[in-house]
């Protein structure tokens, strides 16, 4: 009898489309695409879902600044964060889009229309700071110095009558829920955030913008005068992707989410907005949210209105798309920021993909083009440290600690190479083909190392997908060619 496939279902946010994607937007979608791939490789039923914010007051300015309609604007930069996520080989397998008349908005109504029933709706006259850059208004706690500690800016005060979420309410509920991982925040230190800043009360937050101020949000259905707010807009889309509007097949098979994959930025939109929402509708509740930090540049976060981007489009044009997904993977620690230099890349790129890996890849087939081995047993030190190596792996894996994952891979990659260093199998290679002889440890030391490329290739699947396919070829042909020249 055949067991039934699990299901995976990872989301990444929905990015906001005010300007072209940055460096910075590639990593939450890098690091979702490698937890999408290594749960279809355990064989799960996968659903990966990616997609753009398209209703901000940030958009509209920026679509004044260029002189388009919004409507125009939004479809050209989401269609770059599409091509971001084909030169990235990004495998989601869906893109939602807010302004998606058919898609989303039936979701976002009836969720509207769900809460107003529940009386977690109210309206209220209100003043308040309002950040443009977190499109959000915030409190004293998120300020330093008078600034938005994210965005370095002072907010506007803004006095406006708008429906409130009774977000207070659930303080309590929302605390023991994180507490007791009901949802995993992952990593230990942002569940402690997050369970701090509910410890200092919760207050209940606007969930609609007057329609004057933000006409091309979705309107409020029993309301003419106020448009709903970007947030609740936008958090639904986990939901609308998978048809909750029509409680469609999808919704009924991927929900909950296994894996939200957020920036450290929204956080608490993800932990605390989101979950009181799901409370309030009544629907299960996402099982992990998985927060990173973010790239920096020297030292400060890679950001458009900071002025310091790193164009990811260049980048995959001079270093390919592996190249890029390496550095990204490997050289920041998920949990923390990771600073961006050239230098920093180009060292990576040399020392670990076109000297470490590539090198042991040319080597092993360039002697396999020579001395073609009959496929051969393996001594059990290789199969002992492969094991290892696999459990490392598995383990980083499973902690969300993808440069963990690629140091032992890479450390493999090492021990290969002293192996090689050891054993000369080229010398014996040269006796070989003088003599004439088969010989047998030359087989071995062969079939040893193609063995340990084979499962490098099959770790790296997740990681640098054009990569393994072009190893596991190679492997097959036994034709060698430079997988990463130097630069
Ligand atoms: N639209 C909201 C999310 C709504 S989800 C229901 C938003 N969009 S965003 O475009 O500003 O950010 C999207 C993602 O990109 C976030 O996870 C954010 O952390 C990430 N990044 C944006 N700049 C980044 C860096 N410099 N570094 C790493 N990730 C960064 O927030």
């Amino acid at each position: 009898m055949s067991e039934k496939r699990k299901k995976f279902y990872i989301t990444t946010p929905i990015y906001y489309v005010n300007d072209k994607p940055h460096l910075g937007h590639s990593y939450t979608s890098i690091i979702a695409d490698v937890l999408a791939r290594h749960h279809r490789l355990l064989d799960k039923e996968v659903f990966f879902l990616t997609g753009t914010d398209e209703h901000g007051t940030k958009v509209v300015k920026a679509a004044e600044k260029a002189g388009k309609n919004p409507k125009e604007f939004v479809n050209e930069i989401s269609t770059e964060f599409k091509k971001l996520n084909q030169i990235l080989n990004v495998s989601n397998n869906d893109f939602i889009r807010t302004t998606d008349k058919k898609r989303h908005w039936p979701t976002v109504k009836k969720i509207w229309l769900k809460l107003k029933e529940k009386g977690v709706l109210y309206k209220k006259k209100y003043k308040g700071l309002y950040c443009i850059g977190c499109e959000a208004f915030i409190t004293k706690k998120d300020l330093k110095n008078g600034k938005c500690i994210s965005h370095q800016k002072e907010p506007e005060i803004i006095e406006e009558e708008n429906y409130f979420f009774k977000l207070s309410k659930y303080a309590k509920k929302l605390e023991k829920i994180i507490q007791k991982n009901e949802i995993k925040i992952i990593p230990q230190t942002r569940k402690n955030e997050v369970l701090s800043f509910i410890k200092q009360g919760l207050e209940d937050i606007s969930f609609s913008r007057p329609r004057e101020d933000l006409k091309w949000a979705i309107p409020v259905p029993d309301d003419s005068s106020a448009s709903i707010y970007v947030w609740t807009d936008a958090l639904s889309n986990y939901i609308s992707a998978l048809g909750y509007a029509e409680n469609g097949d999808k919704f009924k098979k991927f929900w909950p989410a296994d894996v939200h994959c957020v920036g450290k930025d929204i956080l608490k939109f993800h932990s605390i907005i989101w979950t009181g929402m799901l409370l309030s509708l009544k629907l299960p509740l996402p099982k992990t949210v998985f927060i990173h930090g973010h790239i920096t540049i020297a030292g400060q976060k890679m950001s458009k209105s900071l002025g310091n981007v790193v164009d990811p489009f260049e980048l995959v044009k001079k270093y390919g798309t592996d190249a890029v997904r390496y550095f990204l993977l490997r050289e920041i620690s998920p949990t923390e920021d990771g600073d961006f230099t050239y230098q920093k890349f180009e060292q990576r790129y040399n020392a670990d993909l076109a000297n470490g890996l590539g090198n042991l890849v040319a080597r092993v087939i360039t002697m396999m083009e020579k001395f073609n081995p009959p496929a051969g047993g393996q001594n059990l030190k290789f199969k002992t440290k492969i094991n290892k190596t696999q459990k490392a792996y598995k383990k980083a894996l499973n902690e969300f600690k993808f440069n963990e994952a690629l140091i032992v891979i890479w450390e493999l990659i090492g021990w290969c190479d002293k192996y090689i260093e050891q054993q000369k199998p080229w010398e014996l290679l040269s006796q070989v083909q003088s003599s004439n002889l088969k010989d047998q440890k030359l087989k071995e030391i062969l079939s040893n190392l193609l063995f340990a490329i084979d499962n490098i290739a099959e770790m790296l699947k997740p990681f640098l997908p054009e990569t393994s396919e072009k190893i596991i070829k190679q492997l097959k042909t036994k034709k060698s060619k430079p997988l990463f020249p130097r630069i």
